[in-house]
């Protein structure tokens, strides 16, 4: 996903107040949400009978007008589907024609359509309301059927498939009025989009070729179809039993979870991500897990059984993406087959991984879960598992991942080590053509999802009911457990690189005085004050390849991931990374990471190469820019290492038989992990409006060598992109994996 941040202001509805407490929701009660983002502003409307964001787009004064233009979009999760429409003024020049979702007695804004139709199996749903036209104006285009389809437009390199378009019907309505609609290419589902003048004008709309034309004012629309809806998880089924304050402590935010939840998965985003992405749910389900519900029909199951459900039954891969509704038959289509099935893509190596982690922890706190997930069969939505259930699709998840871990078992050499696909440049979250810097071997992969994952394929074989009863598979607890600690103390090794600190300072001194966007101080000061016998050890991003392993020296936030999910018992290392990372959120941007603005994710300074260093600017999507949900992972992991320390009065007891790590009693790595812990804390508390959306950027004022210069925060879309990359990618207003600040805060022990 490409997205840019998103500055909002939150106006929530009472309306969604109301709902909370009442867990039956019997009453088909409207749960609204309208955040502003202009040159958007987004509607969220859900009832018992449909879900829809509405995205109004009007040109500001100063909007680029190649970019931004009148439009109106419908987005539904149910078949990832939508309408979008764009309007041109009739007679004034571009820019000139605003429009916007005013309240009216149909809806405030938006209100609900339903409508049963004898000749369709499902209900027609949607929503209507009343659009205002500051001016004349004509609907000129208008893409009815899969979201894909509209972004394939609005996001290029497509254009519109004639195949598609050629299904659009333009008719007269009700009098005044006209209709857009489409039969999708399943011959079954239509969407239907109306307009009507509203109240007292005489106006009225004028068709010329399947182009609308009307005059300023008020028109009633209306958008639906008739397609199965999902089922959305309510805030209270969503939040566990003691979360559940939160309803009405962030209602915003819940909200917000709560339109991303829904009983078969959680959706990455809107709009334009209304669907499945397997990493970014798993995530999120990860860090949110101590305030999400478990049991039957939970936001914990959704995931975990949106995940097992699209398992490739024959080798094993997790769903990164999936392809359903009008853009399912289009893409079968293509390939010459007559079919509504879903399509299911694998393109990621991460992926697999976060699966059996995930379910480890679920099965741990809910064992009595195990038997009715893992009994479910498979097959509603990928037809591909029938007869499977989705036990027998998490086993096979496993065997993928101890047959690929093998080799370095028994071998541990970089060709060992778990590279991107073949056919991929990309193949964890950082997942643009950058974010890498080319490297075919990811950090966070090796180095802390592969051993995750096998503690986890090892916790799960010892739990009765998970895996198959043979003889493999029950090996696996003393055999992946094994294996688990030989990827952990055996890969990060390969990742380190050093620096001393003269090299160090004159790198970050070069950087500076050749930096286009950030003139102020080199903070070269702070690499001899967090650096160990006058040496920067650091681990970076990704290793090049097997034939040029070179470390690609570009400092990170996914040390993160190895702090979440492991607690590492080599010592020496452990005390050598915790010190790194710390050191690394210690030193000021550009030695370090952290700026006013948040750490960013990754910096290239220590490279002293000029390709690397162009490529990870701050307009690159993966380059010296905040994500909100690695923040979160930092700062969680940071607290759970200090957690591993005596004194911490952590609520666990387990650890009370367990060696204490050396680190606690190193009293420089132990400051630094703390002092790291709330440097960390501070910015995000500085930065806290910005938490919900997705990825950030800043500039920096002030001229060259000029002291007193400041950070000031930038939404990635409006700068400039790196060399060789398109730019102007819209942002979606609200990401899943960035609600997770609802279940991590500051521990107040450490402050
Ligand atoms: C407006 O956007 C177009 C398309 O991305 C771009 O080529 C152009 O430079 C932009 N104009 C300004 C003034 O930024
Ligand atoms: C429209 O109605 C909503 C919900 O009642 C309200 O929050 C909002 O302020 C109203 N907008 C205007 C412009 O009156
Ligand atoms: C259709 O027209 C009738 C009367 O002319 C009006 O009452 C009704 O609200 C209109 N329906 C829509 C959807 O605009
Ligand atoms: C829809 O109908 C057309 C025309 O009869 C036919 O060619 C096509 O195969 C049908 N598509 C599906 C998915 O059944
Ligand atoms: C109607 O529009 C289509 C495509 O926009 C165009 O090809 C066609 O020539 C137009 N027909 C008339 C009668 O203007
Ligand atoms: C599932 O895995 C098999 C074996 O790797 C592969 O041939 C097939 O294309 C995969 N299925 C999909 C839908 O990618
Ligand atoms: C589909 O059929 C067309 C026409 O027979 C052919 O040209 C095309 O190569 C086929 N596409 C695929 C993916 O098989
Ligand atoms: C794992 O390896 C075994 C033995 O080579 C093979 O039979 C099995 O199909 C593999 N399974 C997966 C999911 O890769
Ligand atoms: C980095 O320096 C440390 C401490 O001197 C040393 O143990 C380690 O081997 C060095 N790493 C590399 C990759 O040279
Ligand atoms: C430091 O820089 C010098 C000169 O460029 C280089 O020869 C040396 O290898 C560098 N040492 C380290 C540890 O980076
Ligand atoms: C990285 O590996 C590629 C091949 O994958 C190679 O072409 C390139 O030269 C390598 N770069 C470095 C810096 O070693
Ligand atoms: C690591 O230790 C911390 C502190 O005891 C604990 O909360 C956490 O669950 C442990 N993590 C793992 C993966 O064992």
């Amino acid at each position: 996903m490409f997205q840019s941040a998103a500055i909002a202001l939150l106006c929530l509805s009472s309306r969604v107040l109301a709902q909370g407490g009442n867990s039956s929701s019997s009453s088909c009660e409207p749960r609204i949400q309208h955040l502003a983002d202009p040159p958007y502003q987004n509607y969220f409307y859900s009832d018992c009978h449909v879900d829809a964001q509405a995205v109004v787009t009007s040109p500001l004064p100063d909007s680029n007008l190649t970019i931004i233009g009148p439009r109106f979009i419908v987005a539904w999760p149910a078949g990832n589907s939508g309408v979008c429409t764009f309007f041109q003024p009739q007679n004034g020049q571009n820019g000139s024609l605003a429009i916007e979702l005013v309240n009216s007695t149909v809806g405030d804004p938006l209100g609900p359509v339903y409508r049963k139709s004898a000749s369709s199996k499902n209900p027609f749903v949607g929503v209507e309301g009343v659009l205002a036209f500051n001016d004349s104006a004509e609907l000129s285009l208008a893409i009815l059927g899969s979201i894909r389809n509209i972004r394939d437009f609005t996001e290029g390199p497509i254009l519109l498939s004639p195949i598609v378009q050629r299904g659009i019907k333009v008719t007269k309505f009700n009098g005044t009025g006209a209709q857009v609609s489409r039969l999708w290419l399943d011959n079954v589902t239509t969407t239907t989009f109306t307009m009507v003048p509203w109240r007292n004008t005489d106006n009225r709309i004028r068709i010329n070729n399947s182009t609308l034309n009307f005059g300023s004012g008020l028109y009633h629309f209306s958008a639906s179809f008739d397609y199965p809806q999902l089922t959305q998880l309510t805030p209270n089924q969503i939040l566990s039993n003691k979360s559940q304050a939160l309803i009405t402590q962030d209602p915003g935010q819940v909200s917000s979870l709560s339109f991303f939840s829904y009983s078969e998965k959680l959706l990455a985003d809107g709009w334009r991500f209304l669907t499945y992405f397997g990493r970014d749910s798993m995530i999120a389900a990860l860090l949110l897990q101590p305030v999400l519900s478990s049991g039957s029909g939970s936001a914990m199951e959704a995931v975990i059984g949106a995940a097992l459900e699209r398992v490739n039954r024959t080798d094993g891969s997790v769903c990164h993406e999936e392809t359903i509704g009008d853009y399912a038959t289009f893409l079968n289509l293509q390939h010459n087959i007559t079919s509504t099935a879903a399509g299911f893509a694998y393109p990621m190596i991460d992926t697999d991984y976060y699966l059996p982690v995930l379910m480890s922890r679920y099965f741990h706190a809910s064992p009595d879960r195990i038997q009715p997930l893992l009994a479910t069969k498979a097959g509603s939505i990928d037809v591909q598992n029938k007869n499977l259930s989705w036990g027998d699709l998490s086993y096979t998840t496993a065997q993928k991942i101890m047959n690929l871990t093998e080799a370095f078992e028994k071998d541990q050499t970089v060709a060992n080590l778990v590279h991107l696909k073949e056919s991929e440049v990309v193949g964890q979250w950082r997942d643009s053509t950058y974010g890498l810097a080319n490297g075919r071997i990811p950090f966070d992969v090796n180095t802390a999802l592969v051993p995750a994952a096998l503690y986890a394929i090892s916790e799960l074989a010892a739990m009765p009911g998970v895996y198959p009863n043979n003889p493999d598979a029950k090996n696996w607890a003393s055999q992946a457990s094994k294996r688990a600690k030989l990827w952990e103390d055996n890969t990060l090794h390969f990742f380190q690189y050093n620096v001393t600190v003269d090299n160090a300072t004159s790198l970050v001194k070069d950087y500076t005085s050749k930096n286009a966007f950030y003139h102020g101080p080199t903070h070269a000061d702070s690499i001899a004050n967090y650096s160990s016998d006058g040496m920067v050890i650091d681990y970076g991003l990704s290793i090049n390849s097997t034939e040029t392993p070179d470390v690609i020296p570009i400092t990170h936030t996914d040390t993160g991931f190895r702090h979440f999910l492991l607690n590492s018992t080599d010592d020496k290392e452990l005390t050598t990374f915790i010190n790194a990372s710390a050191n690394a959120i210690l030193r000021p941007f550009p030695a370090g990471l952290t700026t006013a603005v948040g750490a960013v994710v990754a910096n290239p300074v220590f490279s002293g190469n000029n390709v690397l260093i162009a490529n990870f600017t701050n307009s690159a999507y993966h380059g010296t820019v905040v994500w909100s949900w690695q923040l979160a992972l930092m700062a969680k992991g940071f607290e759970i290492q200090l957690d591993r320390c005596p004194g911490s009065n952590s609520t666990s007891s387990a650890r009370s038989n367990s060696a204490v790590p050396a680190f606690c009693n190193d009293t420089g790595v132990y400051t630094a992990l703390r002092g790291a812990y709330n440097r960390l804390w501070d910015v995000i508390e500085d930065n806290e409006g910005q938490l919900q959306s997705e990825v950030w950027s800043w500039t920096y004022s002030g001229a060259k060598n000029e002291t007193g210069g400041e950070y000031k925060l930038s939404p990635l879309g409006v700068l400039p992109p790196p060399p060789g990359v398109g730019g102007g990618t819209e942002s979606d207003i609200r990401q899943l994996w960035s609600l997770v600040f609802l279940a991590i805060e500051r521990n107040k022990k450490y402050h």
